[in-house]
């Protein structure tokens, strides 16, 4: 049976339009995380701006990235400075975040238009969002370009969480409440964990590894 009379479509990526590639790709990678991401400019104006091209790459070392979709302010201000803030999205921060995605102006800082409190980082040149429920501090350990996008890899050196997420050595997700990037203008709140224990393979009645 083809694909088509499965209820399916086959599509080439690089024959469709870059546009409907975009929301292809977006639209299925879902839901994204949001690196919220704060830096200051050699001139020292502050700047903050959603980035959902994130993951973690490593947890020894503690290594993080985001992608930016060609150079703006954030990827100029890192490649300056060597060091940006990654600040965790609550469900209470989404509008603001959302606001710090505004065309404004390299010079302007859009954590003022956006009504957000900054304060210093505690051991990298950059500010961080004060309301932000974590902050992940870095240092810019590489860029990488890969086709239209920049990807930033960052040493984590510094982490700031609120008591109220963080219990017993685990993330609370039902007191974080993150935000993650759908298509589009849409974003996914988490309001409802599923635990899912690991299966091992006895569980399943097949052959584990050595
Ligand atoms: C939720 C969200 C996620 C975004 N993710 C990205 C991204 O991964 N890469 C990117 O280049 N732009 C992304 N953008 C767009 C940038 O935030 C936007 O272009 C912003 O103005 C860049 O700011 P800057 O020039 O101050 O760095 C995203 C916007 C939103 C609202």
């Amino acid at each position: 049976m083809s694909e088509q009379a499965q209820g399916h479509l086959a599509l080439d990526p690089s024959t469709l339009p870059e546009r409907e590639r975009y929301h292809l790709l977006t639209g299925l990678v879902v839901p994204r995380p949001i690196a919220w991401v704060s830096t200051r400019s050699a001139a020292g104006v502050p700047n903050v701006a959603p980035h959902s091209y994130h993951n973690v790459v490593s947890t020894d070392p503690p290594v993080v990235h985001f992608t930016s979709s060609g150079v703006k302010d954030t990827l100029a201000n890192v490649r300056a400075t060597g060091a940006f803030v990654l600040n965790v999205v609550s469900e209470a921060l989404l509008e603001a975040m959302n606001a710090t995605a505004a065309d404004l102006h390299p010079e302007e800082d859009e954590a003022r238009w956006a009504g957000l409190a900054l304060e210093r980082a505690a051991t990298v040149d950059a500010p961080r969002v004060a309301a932000a429920p974590a902050h992940l501090e870095c240092t810019l350990r590489e860029e990488l370009v890969i086709g239209n996008g920049h990807l930033v890899l960052g040493d984590v050196v510094h982490v700031h969480i609120a008591t109220r997420v963080w219990g017993a050595g685990r993330v609370d997700q039902e007191a974080l409440r993150a935000v993650g990037r759908l298509g589009g203008s849409g974003y996914a709140v988490v309001e409802r964990v599923r635990h899912v224990p690991r299966p091992r393979a006895a569980d399943l009645g097949g052959p584990g590894r050595d």
